[in-house]
């Protein structure tokens, strides 16, 4: 780390869109300056790259792109930036390291809230959750039939977790509350202890697609990552399995997707991102196969003030010439 400690009063901090109340009141208290975006559409880059100028933390959400332009407009000074997220694909991590600026994310806080959200999706899209509720809301008429909207029952199918940190080792405690079994594909084997626990598999990934019932993705967006899902895996899924995504858009080749649904490659899919996001693509808004949720993996009120709080202490901790509670380092699995 270079530059010199900058003393707490001093310091001025640009928050770059709302966040809970109590993360503010963190670096209010500490004696900072802060300067939060307070309108509900994300900040207009220009604003933001004024904004930031003379700064020494940016506490950022996932919507502001951290990169060499932004950090040269926040100038030398700068010492912190504290994404309230886990995921970090919106900030270039070598470009801060090359500042020696210190880039924290909220790892942890939000494993439960997401990982809930992913089970959702799995009973979702195999309930035909959606649906159902799309039906009712249609005014048609409609009464109880044998076989009306028969969905596919997770006792015994397996479920694939792609990316098995904090977040897939957390969907996969669930699933084995509702009797799947769990095979999952990662760069390291987990804990021997947890793999005993969740009777998990690991698969090199050809071969956990090609055997789940429901594959999850759970891995960051690196350009290893990039259409992770694509083509051909899709089409070497079983045409009974289903796709959950609660990590990245940019995973899955969400073009691909759509042909492979179209196609009947998989059953259907569950997502929670989007590879342009906000845009969806235009093949998957009228299909019944789909669930599509606006990015509400950590959306609960505990888990975003526990997110902005994390990130408030790791740029506290930072201004203050502290080592930072939760640092980004090399890329590690999002959770
Ligand atoms: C949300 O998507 C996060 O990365 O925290």
């Amino acid at each position: 780390m270079t530059g010199a400690v900058v003393p707490a009063v001093t310091a001025r901090v640009v928050v770059t869109g709302r966040i809970p109340q109590a993360g503010v009141d963190l670096l209010v208290g500490a004696g900072h300056h802060v300067d939060v975006w307070t309108d509900d559409t994300p900040i207009p880059r220009d604003e933001l790259l004024r904004r930031v100028a003379g700064a020494h933390a940016v506490v950022s959400l996932l919507t502001a792109r951290i990169d060499d332009e932004l950090l040269d407009a926040a100038g030398p000074q700068l010492r912190a930036v504290a994404n309230v997220a886990v995921g970090y694909d919106n900030i270039d991590v070598a470009a801060c390291h090359r500042r020696g600026v210190v880039a924290t994310n909220t790892p942890g806080v939000l494993t439960d809230a997401t990982a809930d959200l992913a089970m959702a999706l799995v009973l979702m899209t195999t309930r035909r959750l959606a649906e159902g509720e799309r039906l009712i809301r249609s005014g048609e008429p409609w009464r109880w039939g044998m076989f009306m909207m028969l969905g596919t029952g997770l006792q015994g199918a397996r479920l694939g977790v792609v990316g098995m940190g904090q977040i897939g080792t957390a969907l996969a405690r669930r699933a084995r509350a509702f009797g799947m079994t769990v095979a999952y594909a990662n760069r390291r084997p987990v804990d021997p202890a947890v793999a005993s626990e969740l009777g998990a598999v690991r698969l090199p990934l050809d071969e956990l697609l090609a055997t789940s019932d429901v594959v999850s993705l759970h891995c960051p967006a690196t350009p290893e990552t990039h259409h992770l899902i694509g083509a051909a895996q899709l089409a070497s899924m079983r045409p009974t399995a289903f796709l959950v995504n609660t990590a990245r858009g940019t995973v899955v080749d969400e073009a691909a997707l759509v042909d492979a649904l179209e196609r009947g490659e998989i059953a259907g899919a569950g997502l929670d991102v989007f590879e342009h996001e906000p845009a969806v693509h235009p093949g998957l808004l009228g299909r019944d196969d789909v669930v599509l949720l606006p990015h509400l993996g950590s959306a609960t009120v505990e888990t975003r003030t526990a997110m902005a709080t994390l990130a408030a202490r790791n740029a506290l901790a930072v201004l203050a010439g502290a080592d930072p509670l939760t640092p980004i380092g090399v890329v590690r699995p999002t959770g």
